[in-house]
Parts: C-alpha cells; structure tokens; sequence
C-alpha cells in the first residue's frame, strides 16, 4: 500500500538478507510476521516482553536513532544470548524515517525466557 515506504533488511541466522517494506510506526516483530520473513523462532512471545527471541543487532549509527529502552525490555534484553552494546529487542522498535533502509542482524542464537533453545548452536 503506499504508506508502506520505509524499508528494512534482516540478516537471517543463514546469513541470507531479507528485504521488506514496512509502515512508519509498525514494530519489526509486525514487519517480519507480516512479509513471512524466514527467521527461526522469532518473536515467540508476539511482542509481549516475555521472551527475548526478537533480538535484533543494530549498526551502531542507527541504534542511536533507536527510541528509549524501557526497564522491561532491557530485563529481558539481559537474557538474550550474544548480547551487544547495539541490541534492541526487535517487538519494541519501531520504524520511523530515521531508519529507513537499515540493515539489522538477527544474532546466530536465542534462547528465550522459558529456556528452549532455537535456532543454529555455536560451533
Ligand atoms: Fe518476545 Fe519481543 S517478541 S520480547
């Protein structure tokens, strides 16, 4: 539709990139279920702040454009495996011109806050 004019790559955990329109305002967690994108066990929770499997990895540069973090999220962004200083959780950002075009990794692991495992272990 032509309010979907923002756009986002995700880095899969196969190393593959996804590209996607998204909406201002529309969270990452909506624009990955909405496109389908093929991302192992994300946003297992569906945005609730009770898991930390929509773990996303900023470039530096546009995780500065990135809104202010709220206690819950940064609780439960402390149980994210492979956590950086540039880690949001992915169902609490939301897409704004600021970030048009960026490109996020989603990490190679996750566990989530009730302990099962997804995704590709470490080697
Ligand atoms: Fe569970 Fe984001 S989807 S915290």
């Amino acid at each position: 539709s032509t309010d979907d004019n923002l756009t986002v790559n995700f880095i899969n955990r196969h190393g593959e990139t996804l590209k996607a329109t998204a909406k201002e305002g529309e969270s990452l967690l909506e624009v990955v279920i909405r496109h389908h994108l093929n991302i192992d066990g994300f946003g297992a929770c569906e945005g609730t702040l009770a898991c930390s499997t929509c773990h996303l990895i900023f470039d530096p540069k546009h995780f500065d454009q990135l809104g202010p973090i709220s206690d819950e999220e940064m609780d439960m962004l402390d149980l994210a495996f492979g956590l950086t200083d540039t880690s949001r959780l992915g169902c609490q950002i939301c897409m704004s011109k600021a970030i048009d075009g960026m490109t996020v990794h989603v990490p190679k692991d996750v566990a989530d806050a009730r302990g099962e495992t997804v995704g590709q272990q470490s080697q």
